[in-house]
């Protein structure tokens, strides 16, 4: 009997049930992106009690307990494999866990042929204290982002997430807060709802570095919901796979409280997107430019003639315009685009604003070149 799920049945959903045995009924290379946040099999024994005596509640719920090792490490393989089945060819992987677990999953991620992109910290700013003064305090967990192979052609949105940095390419290590205040979800008894609730922050470097506007984002191990809600915030699909009920509750009426950003360029990955392409001939075609007219470097002082096969010609030779700015500088390439102006009204201009003016004319596409620095 084929009771395998079909896709657009499930997408935006939070399935109840066991994560390995939901995950068999969904068909092979179908998701873009998995994030994955298991259990931890923390250990932990008796109450943790804070310096001034009273108890911290802590990870000690019924999912995370195991009965060894071998036992952890069965359940790891078995939905490690099947996020390797169901993953597209090119799709990315995040799996986080802490000193307890992280190890372990590398280890079976590596056996099983996941090839670890980056290791990220998440190095936590407002770290719980060592409350008994006996080890330093644990400040971190880490993220594993994998691909299926060495090959796979994954989604980085390089630019987006540099843009994020304030300008600066972004390292593997984010410091990022614990889920605190409002956005920690709470019972009626001013309880935490869930006790390992993610920052949505985490998330959204997550699925904006790593995935596109529409892709189908699966996790796993949903809790409290924090990958769908930000999946939806940023455009993005979502199918979560979580056993326990009442944590599915509060995820489905957080998120449907999540409007999705259609026009925001950060979650749209617009910086990321490449532009059409268009070529000199196509722009001397459209009365961009001109036959026979000259292109002029930034100083004016090459000058050089535009022929009829979008070539620029010297007495000397007849190039294209990058091969002739390469000449010019002496290196063995060089982008024409970013080297060459033309004049408009005795001004210099760009022929890649020229390329952009015929973007926007013609083919109705935008160029970003920067954006407002935007705090998330
Ligand atoms: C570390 S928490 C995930 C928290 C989540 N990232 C969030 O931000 O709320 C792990 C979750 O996995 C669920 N879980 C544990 N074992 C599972 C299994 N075998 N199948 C499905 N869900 C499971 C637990 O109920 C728990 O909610």
């Amino acid at each position: 009997m084929n009771n395998k799920y079909k896709i657009p049945e499930i997408l935006n959903t939070i399935i109840n049930g066991d994560c390995i045995e939901t995950l068999k009924n969904i068909p092979d290379n179908s998701v873009d992106l998995i994030f994955a946040d298991p259990p931890y099999f923390m250990q932990t024994e008796g109450t943790l009690l804070r310096t001034e005596g009273t108890a911290f509640k802590g990870v000690d719920d019924e999912w995370d307990k195991f009965s060894d090792y071998e036992e952890y490490d069965s359940f790891c393989t078995a939905w490690l494999k099947e996020c390797y089945r169901i993953l597209k060819k090119d799709g990315s992987i995040w799996v986080i866990g802490a000193f307890q677990n992280i190890y372990r999953i590398g280890y079976i991620m590596q056996n099983l042929g996941y090839w670890i992109l980056n290791d990220i910290v998440w190095n936590k700013t407002n770290p719980t204290p060592n409350f008994k003064g006996t080890r330093f305090t644990n400040a971190n967990e880490t993220m594993l982002w994998c691909t299926k192979s060495k090959n796979a052609k994954y989604t980085f949105n390089y630019k987006t997430m540099k843009h994020l940095n304030n300008s600066k390419q972004m390292k593997s290590v984010w410091n990022i807060g614990l889920c605190i205040g409002n956005e920690r979800l709470k019972d009626g008894n001013g309880d935490k709802v869930h006790s390992t609730q993610k920052p949505q922050k985490l998330l959204m470097n997550v699925i904006l570095s790593s995935s596109k506007v529409g892709d189908i984002i699966l996790d796993p191990f949903m809790g409290s919901g924090t990958t769908g809600a930000v999946a939806k915030e940023t455009g993005r699909n979502f199918i979560g796979i979580e056993r326990d009920k009442k944590y599915i509750c509060y995820a489905d009426e957080r998120i449907a409280n999540i409007k999705t950003q259609t026009d925001n360029h950060i979650f749209n990955n617009s910086l990321d997107i490449k532009p059409p392409k268009v070529g000199v001939d196509i722009l001397l075609k459209n009365g961009y430019l001109d036959i026979g007219e000259t292109f002029y470097d930034k100083n004016e002082k090459n000058a050089k003639t535009l022929t009829n096969k979008g070539h620029l010609s010297d007495p000397d030779n007849e190039l294209s315009i990058h091969k002739m700015s390469a000449t010019i500088l002496q290196k063995s390439n060089n982008n024409g685009w970013d080297y060459w102006f033309v004049k408009r009204d005795d001004k210099l201009i760009s022929i890649d604003n020229l390329r952009n003016k015929y973007r926007k004319e013609h083919l109705n596409y935008n160029a970003i070149y920067s954006l407002p620095q935007i705090i998330l």
